[in-house]
């Protein structure tokens, strides 16, 4: 039977397991972030573009302040390690480029790191953001795309919380 209940049970419910991404950004003075997200969808078909929400308290929302690009990274199951490294850490207190020895190139764009390990890769430039609560919602162009179709794409279980 349907019963009422507060947000965060309701929430958990709907996101098993979830789709997460990889979102790289420029650091405001030298170097790139890496953050896990859940929050990120499609919204243009042409021009194609993507929105992600990201915390005003997380380091990347500094990042996409300072610079306004990003890569949108659809992670293989092998970097099922780096999205919890990069869902659980700030990039004010560690590199995580560098803890999560990651392998990457430079990207197209805007020459944010392209990972090698991705099933996919979306190289956007912020054309908008709205304010939503507690995130920001950036609304990025995807300029150029990459993918390896041998990769198969990471989900995060949350009941197991990995
Ligand atoms: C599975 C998962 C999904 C997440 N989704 C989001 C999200 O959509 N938006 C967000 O701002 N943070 C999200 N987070 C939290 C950030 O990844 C986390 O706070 C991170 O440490 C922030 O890093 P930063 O301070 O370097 O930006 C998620 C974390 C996990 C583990």
């Amino acid at each position: 039977m349907l019963q009422q209940t507060d947000f965060a049970q309701a929430y958990a419910l709907v996101h098993l397991p979830a789709k997460v991404a990889l979102v790289v950004t420029e650091k405001p003075l030298e170097g790139y972030n890496l953050i896990t997200i859940e929050w990120f969808m499609r919204t243009s078909i042409q021009p194609s573009m993507i929105a992600i929400s990201i915390g005003h308290s997380r380091f990347s929302h500094d990042c996409l302040e300072a610079n306004r690009y990003f890569n949108l990274v659809l992670p293989g199951n092998n970097l099922h390690p780096l999205c919890n490294l990069a869902g659980s850490n700030t990039g004010r207190e560690m590199d995580k480029f560098a803890e999560g020895k990651v392998e990457s190139f430079p990207g197209k764009l805007h020459q944010l790191p392209v990972l090698k390990d991705a099933v996919a890769v979306f190289e956007c430039e912020v054309v908008t953001q709205v304010k939503s609560g507690d995130h920001t919602i950036y609304v990025g162009e995807a300029r150029h795309s990459w993918m390896n179709p041998e990769q198969e794409l990471y989900y995060f279980d949350k009941k197991q919380g990995k």
